[in-house]
């Protein structure tokens, strides 16, 4: 088997800015409820990356707990790498 010849096809629906609610939040709701009902593995899960004191990149998967508009919740340990990358560098979140 060729990897070159596997693709999945996304046809399901087009993405148009006059298509997306003009605020982000209410927009990944309607994502995520179109994510649960379509019973997709993990559908809670995102990818978190920080930066760490010395400007290295990582990121990883965290699981959202809660939104709003405030932002998104997850759990983690302040003492891994994400927490002391995240206590030297907050604003280097993504
Ligand atoms: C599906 C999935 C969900 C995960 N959820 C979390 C989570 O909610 N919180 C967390 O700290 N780590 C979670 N992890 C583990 C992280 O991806 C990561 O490996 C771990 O937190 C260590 O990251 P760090 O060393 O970069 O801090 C999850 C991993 C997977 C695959």
């Amino acid at each position: 088997m060729s990897l070159a010849s596997l693709r999945k096809e996304y046809q399901q629906a087009s993405l148009s800015e006059t298509d997306v609610a003009a605020d982000p939040i209410q927009q990944f709701g309607i994502w995520f409820q179109q994510a649960l009902k379509a019973d997709a593995s993990e559908a809670n899960a995102m990818s978190l990356s920080t930066v760490s004191a010395a400007g290295r990149p990582s990121s990883r998967i965290v699981l959202i707990k809660d939104f709003d508009q405030r932002g998104f919740c997850w759990f983690t340990n302040y003492n891994s790498a994400k927490g002391h990358d995240l206590e030297a560098n907050p604003y280097g979140a993504a």
